[in-house]
């Protein structure tokens, strides 16, 4: 569809509408070669758009969305009224004034890893729908050996006071620290978004937890971030992502 060019260049976050109105009058905006004048309209989709010769940034998505490496010891919440850290302590410099950002789901205070921030509501609704299952995956340290039987248990669901939970995949993943307290490090990957899931998982098959970090979220890893950095969604996460919206209403 032909718009403005001001109204190009704005959205693009190359200039205020104001600014890309001088930006076209100065003669620095062409489309197709040719120096447009104030006025011209365009379509992004077949025209060539250039600002002092060079193309146009991407479309900035409507929404922000950013993946956030969640160290423990934060809140995951817009605010704590005891006063704690919360999540978005870490990404305050992001939240436009007025605007809002809130994390989808959970993780609990000590947990660590992957968190999607947002202020897309319907992208938050559908990832987090019951009926959706997202798959998460958690990486745990628990203390001391793990037999097969109690991967076996994990895997085929255990009882908790909420009902027993559905199949999940479980691994050991290595073995860490040293022998007088060495613990085994599980990956374990559910679908289920109960509140605090994976720790009373563990504990209903006798394991204590030392540490627990989700290490993925509907596809979304931490690869390149350390805990407290966050980073933009990349353009294949997004649309990787934005594809749960499409998908029609669950029950
Ligand atoms: N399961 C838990 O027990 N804790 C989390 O933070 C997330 C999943």
């Amino acid at each position: 569809m032909a718009e403005r060019l001001q109204k190009i260049l704005a959205a693009r976050g190359v200039a205020s509408r104001r600014a890309a109105e001088e930006l076209v009058a100065a003669g620095r905006v062409s489309v197709n070669g040719v120096p447009a004048r104030l006025g011209d309209k365009a379509d992004p989709a077949c025209d060539a758009i250039t600002l002092d010769g060079r193309p146009l940034p991407p479309e900035q998505p409507a929404h922000t969305y950013l993946l956030l490496y969640k160290p423990s010891g934060y809140i995951t919440s817009v605010s704590d009224p005891k006063g704690r850290r919360t999540v978005l302590d870490l990404v305050r410099g992001e939240i436009p004034p007025g605007g809002r950002l809130y994390p989808v789901g959970r993780l609990d205070y000590a947990t660590s890893g992957v968190l999607l921030l947002t202020d897309d509501g319907e992208l938050t609704n559908a990832l987090l729908h019951p009926g959706r299952e997202i798959n998460k995956t958690y990486e745990s340290a628990v203390i001391g050996e793990v037999t097969a039987a109690k991967l076996q248990k994990l895997a085929a669901g255990v009882d908790l006071a909420d009902g027993r939970t559905a199949p999940a995949k479980v691994r050991k993943i290595r073995r860490e620290g040293p022998k007088s307290a060495a613990k085994t490090v599980l990956e374990l990957t559910i679908h289920e978004g109960r509140n605090r899931q994976v720790r009373r998982m563990l504990a209903a098959v006798g394991l204590e937890v030392f540490w627990l970090k989700r290490t993925s979220f509907a596809g979304l890893k931490l690869a390149g971030l350390k805990p407290g950095e966050y980073r933009r969604l990349t353009a294949a996460e997004l649309a990787s992502l934005l594809q749960y919206k499409a998908v029609k209403e669950l029950k």
